[in-house]
């Protein structure tokens, strides 16, 4: 006789796991606040997710304090004017995400009545909101029974179901293991569960599998080496493009800073002046293109790796006389103690900070 084979309660092993040793998060409702009928604020839970992407929990926590202090509600985000939204953005990276955040925030105050969508479908019809985000605010914000996977699912799924094809063309099956195991009570608590074991227990490295509730279950645990999965297809080295920054400092302690243009990559934030950035072998990383003349003296180099390249930055530093007049109407000389308030993006952080190193440094600038 054939014996009926039960799926072990993944989600009820997960869930109780959660209950004892879940993260308090500032976006998140603790299941002891769930079971007393507490929700998750939709805006909050919306924030903190297109905040998460491509960054960790840490960095993220201050962002996701200043937005609220700033824009309390979904209508406040919606009626800041953009280069405040870009400022405060500023050093989170993927800056698209902060012109789209901008976008969708208008849309739900105007479309919706400052109201989120409370399906999948709905809210994938927002700008910027792609499968992962539709589906963790489905789930979290308003209990849908969405199948959420970003990375860490992703680890925890592909060991816990020995999936050893490699990422990304085995996203559908691990995608398929997700919503066969999503329950339909508590699925944004499993979402975030799974999330949570995947960053503490079910690490990329050395997983604390002895920790782990689904340790008597893992395929890759029992026959395999849970370490080696999931499985990456090769990465493409990075192509490497060079340029020059120029950091002009003005004898009223002010900086020369411009605004890149609205489109393409950190569109519409402020930069100092650089040459194009370029493949070339021989592009120009030298003073020949700054901006204009002056004493420029080298600084050394500085790297930053984007998503489809690194950039190595020569950069030059001049201190200039007040006579030197911005020559385009998107340059302006802004004084140095108040470069925190500027929408600059992490990689001219770093080529100021090389010309001046305590450039960043707060307690120096208010002495
Ligand atoms: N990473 C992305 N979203 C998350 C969440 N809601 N909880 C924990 N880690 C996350």
């Amino acid at each position: 006789m054939l014996q009926k084979i039960e799926n072990p309660p993944y989600a009820d092993m997960l869930l109780a796991w959660y209950d004892r040793h879940h993260r308090d998060l500032p976006w998140r409702t603790s299941p002891p606040m769930m079971a007393k009928g507490l929700r998750a604020d939709p805006y909050h839970v919306w924030l903190s997710e297109v905040m998460l992407q491509q960054t960790t929990v840490q960095a993220v926590k201050p962002y996701f304090a200043k937005f609220l202090a700033l824009w309390p509600r979904v209508e406040d985000l919606a009626a800041a004017p953009s280069d405040d939204v870009m400022a405060a953005w500023a050093g989170l990276g993927y800056y698209a995400r902060a012109r789209n955040l901008k976008k969708c925030a208008e849309a739900v105050a105007r479309e919706h009545g400052g109201v989120f969508p409370d399906t999948e479908e709905g809210l994938r019809k927002l700008p910027g909101i792609g499968d992962y985000t539709a589906a963790a605010v489905a789930a979290i914000a308003f209990n849908r029974q969405a199948a959420v996977m970003d990375g860490n699912v992703e680890r925890v799924i592909s060991r816990l179901f020995l999936i050893d094809a490699p990422l990304p063309g085995s996203k559908p099956a691990i995608k398929a293991k997700v919503a066969e195991i999503t329950p339909a009570e508590r699925p944004g608590d499993f979402a975030q569960a799974m999330m949570d074991l995947g960053a503490t227990i079910c690490t990329p490295k050395r997983p604390a599998c002895a920790l782990c509730p689904f340790n008597s279950h893992c395929l890759a645990l029992a026959k395999d080496d849970p370490q080696r999965l999931p499985v990456k297809a090769a990465k493409k080295e990075k192509p490497v493009r060079v340029g020059a920054a120029f950091i002009a400092v003005n004898d009223h302690g002010e900086i020369l800073l411009r605004r890149r243009i609205e489109t393409g990559l950190l569109g519409g934030m402020t930069e100092v002046p650089t040459t194009a950035w370029t493949a070339r072998i021989d592009g120009s990383t030298g003073t020949e293109h700054a901006p204009f003349d002056a004493k420029w003296e080298a600084a050394g180099t500085i790297v930053h790796v984007f998503t489809h390249f690194e950039l190595r930055l020569s950069v030059y530093r001049a201190k200039v006389s007040g006579a030197v007049k911005p020559s385009a109407n998107d340059e302006w000389w802004e004084p140095v103690t108040n470069l925190d308030a500027q929408a600059l993006p992490t990689v001219m952080k770093k080529a100021i900070s090389q010309a001046i190193p305590l450039a960043f440094d707060a307690s120096n600038r208010k002495v």
